[in-house]
């Protein structure tokens, strides 16, 4: 067998698994869900899941890609015992990571838009109402977005291609060094703001009456979505970056590190819009364009504002590129793993087939805009992101937890002993019961209510 190229030092692993890991489900999906949902007391029940449900989850993928040394591709190929069929997990693991890059990449391209419009000063002296006219503008010329995605999509190949130490550790990591940095400064201009502490009460002072109104089931659903999409699990997205590191570390301890940048990054996000959003007026339950209507006010109000409003999006664009290139390694991994064909043949011809396959949700925006899948309004974002973030995401948790506890799978010992090889925090043996059988009982829980909240 081939040695698989690994990264090159620790803090390369940690980062690229924070840079897959953190992504527009920070910068752009959690406050915006967070203000649909009502704030506060929302925010609460994503932090308890991210730590009772996600941590073992993150864990599990982490030891099944290590000991595998492979993607989701053949990771439980490899693990399995003979004759079952866990394997087939690969199908719609793969899919969702393919469903996932289907909207993202849009989105990717709009956060490059707006890159250029703040440096071009396109939202100097304008009001509410023309920051949104200006959104509104792009989502309506298809030409415009499928262009911008283009651009994303290659951009992102291009740095897989170019290699995993070369390409994707050095980028991801200057480009999460640097976002870390920037948020922090923004974060202190936006609690400056005049007029945005009622914002910070929305967004820290936990009112459950509000999340009553949104509807309780649907919100703890949403929160469970959330708090998957944020950490990359339950489609082995992560999983693969335990394929490229050695057996120095425990695996617990690397999780809690990514877990907790990914949080600290979302929560700064948050500090930097709901002060905006109330100082100008704009309702924080906007929708998936919160980000873009809120932002450049704060931008245009600030000294230096084009200056900065730049900055922050160039960084958030980094952080969608970097989930994107995390992602993408994964889509050339299984190409790589699956045929054995070259890297680069495996880059140009997902490349391709990322291109072709979001443009459904450029168009659900102008010309497929009839289309609303979800109820008045929604769009075949709206759909992917459901389909993924609700759906794929649980219900593959699900998948690696029984795998990692259930001696008809890879089994609870054989599981316990990769995550806790090496130095470092140890996954707790004493939490068997409930990791075997209380967390797929809420997850799945969740998700049934969730459904009939949803659609019933
Ligand atoms: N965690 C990424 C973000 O917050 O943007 C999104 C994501 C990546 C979700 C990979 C799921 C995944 F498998």
């Amino acid at each position: 067998m081939m040695e698989r190229e690994k990264f090159s030092s620790r803090l390369g692993f940690i980062l690229i698994s924070a840079g897959c890991a953190i992504g527009l489900g920070n910068v752009w999906r959690f406050p915006y869900i967070t203000g649909q949902y009502g704030g506060a007391a929302f925010v609460l029940i994503y932090l308890l899941f991210l730590v009772i449900l996600g941590l073992p989850v993150i864990v599990m993928e982490f030891a099944v890609g290590r000991a595998s040394q492979r993607s989701v591709a053949l990771s439980f190929d490899r693990l399995e015992p003979k004759g079952t069929k866990w394997h087939l997990f690969k199908y719609p693991a793969m899919a969702g990571n393919y469903l996932l890059m289907m909207f993202y990449t849009t989105i990717g391209g709009w956060m490059a838009y707006y890159v250029l419009k703040m440096a071009r000063g396109d939202f100097e002296n304008m009001d509410a109402a023309g920051v949104e006219g200006e959104f509104g503008a792009m989502l309506g010329n298809p030409a415009l977005m499928t262009g911008l995605m283009v651009l994303v999509v290659v951009l992102g190949f291009v740095i897989c291609a170019a290699g995993l130490q070369k390409g994707v550790e050095k980028i991801t990591k200057i480009m999460m060094i640097s976002l870390l940095v920037l948020m922090l400064a923004l974060v202190i201009n936006s609690l400056m703001l005049e007029g945005g502490r009622e914002g910070l009460e929305f967004y820290l002072r936990p009112d459950f009456g509000k999340l009553m109104e949104a509807g309780l089931g649907e919100a703890v659903f949403a929160a469970l979505g959330q708090a998957f999409f944020t950490l990359s699990i339950g489609m082995g997205a992560i999983a693969i970056f335990g394929s490229y590191i050695g057996r120095e570390q425990r695996l617990t301890g690397e999780a809690v590190n990514v877990m907790v940048l990914d949080t600290i990054v979302a929560f700064m996000a948050g500090l930097i819009i709901f002060p905006a959003c109330f100082a100008y007026d704009i309702q924080p339950d906007a929708g998936p364009n919160l980000l873009f209507i809120t932002l450049p006010h704060v931008f245009q109000a600030m000294p230096g504002g084009r200056l900065w409003g730049t900055l922050f999006f160039i960084f958030m664009f980094f952080a969608a590129i970097s989930t994107i290139v995390a992602v993408f390694q994964d889509l050339i991994s299984f190409a790589t793993d699956l045929t054995g064909c070259s890297v680069k043949k495996a880059a140009v011809r997902s490349c391709l087939a990322i291109c072709l396959l979001s443009i459904p949700c450029v168009l659900g925006f102008n010309l497929w805009s009839g289309f609303q899948p979800l109820g008045p309004g929604s769009t075949v974002l709206d759909l992917e992101d459901f389909l993924v973030s609700n759906n794929v995401l649980p219900l593959g948790s699900l998948v690696y937890v029984a795998f990692c506890t259930s001696r008809y799978g890879w089994g609870w010992d054989r599981f316990l002993e990769e995550a806790n090889t090496g130095k470092g925090l140890a996954f707790p043996r004493a939490v068997r019961i409930y990791i075997k059988w209380v967390l797929p009982a809420i997850i799945l829980f969740i998700f049934l209510q969730g459904y009939v909240a949803k659609f019933l």
